[in-house]
């Protein structure tokens, strides 16, 4: 399927790993100009050269941390007038008793998960607006929607982001800005391997990998039956960030396997 992008210009923001990466490939794919941005530099520019070489276009590593205003300063700098934005970052890992969590606990989510992306999207969206034409997504949690009390660092800021984008969406479409969210479910990705033992702690198992994602299955009961590869939700998020998508609006997709029931 041609997504019609080339030669467009696209920031994914949080893209030298997991699910930002996949996402940033496809778009790669699909012919962008392509800026991708993370905080540890030898993963970002090793990720940026790759990409480059694989599909033969131009990919741009930005060294930023999306949660802080220098971070996204250094964005605005390298890349002023994107046509395409796509944000992924990182909350704190799982917390333990609901009970010892502190304001400034809450301070560090509420600045990543969700006024990064917020001050990000503030920037762009008149940039956008401006061309007529404009794709956002975010690639948030399934949590935002199906809380979890062990992910409490995660998913009360991404449902915080979720309405936000509900009303922000309807707001710029008529301008040809499209926001929507991905709220991925388990998926078998750096990040996820980087925080393998703290949910070991947190479940009482052995810090095993193999242990550690046995149990989430088993315990999960994915109907899909497996944990997924970060490469199975990057197609939805390349066609939302396609003129494809111009009748989706304000939306918000779970991609999970079918882990949690809801209608709508
Ligand atoms: N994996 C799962 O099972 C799962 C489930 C539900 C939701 N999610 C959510 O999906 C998103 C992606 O998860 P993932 O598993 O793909 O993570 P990942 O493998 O750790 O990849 C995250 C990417 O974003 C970058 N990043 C993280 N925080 C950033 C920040 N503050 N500023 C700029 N770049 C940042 C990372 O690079 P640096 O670390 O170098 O910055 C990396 O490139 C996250 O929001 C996560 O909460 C994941």
């Amino acid at each position: 399927m041609d997504l019609q992008i080339s030669g467009k210009k696209a920031i994914m923001a949080g893209g030298s790993a997991g699910m930002g990466r996949a996402t940033a490939e496809r778009l790669a794919e699909a012919g962008v100009e392509l800026y991708i941005t993370a905080r540890r530099k030898e993963r970002l520019l090793k990720a940026a050269e790759e990409i480059a070489q694989k599909y033969n276009t131009s990919v741009t590593p930005v060294v930023a941390d999306s949660s802080t205003e220098e971070g996204r300063q250094a964005l605005f700098a390298a890349c002023p007038d994107p046509d395409i934005l796509s944000i992924t970052i990182k909350p704190p890992p799982p917390n333990g008793n609901f009970l010892e969590l502190t304001p400034e606990n809450w301070r560090d989510s509420i600045d990543t998960a969700l006024i990064g992306p917020i001050e990000i999207m503030r920037r762009y969206i008149p940039v956008m607006k401006d061309k007529g034409w404009g794709r956002i997504v975010n690639i948030a949690t399934f949590s935002a929607k199906n809380p979890m009390i062990w992910r409490l660092m995660s998913g009360p800021a991404r449902s915080a982001l979720v309405n936000y984008t509900a009303g922000v969406s309807r707001e710029v479409a008529q301008y040809g800005v499209n926001i929507n969210n991905i709220l991925p479910g388990m998926f078998q990705t750096e990040g996820a391997s980087e925080l393998m033992e703290v949910y070991a702690q947190a479940f009482g198992l052995q810090p095993d990998p193999q242990v550690v994602r046995a149990h989430f299955q088993e315990h999960n009961k994915i109907p899909a039956g497996f944990i997924a590869d970060a490469a199975d939700m990057a197609p939805m998020a390349a066609l939302l960030c396609s003129p494809l998508s111009r009748f989706i609006v304000g939306q918000n997709i779970v991609i999970d396997g079918g882990q949690h029931y809801s209608l709508f």
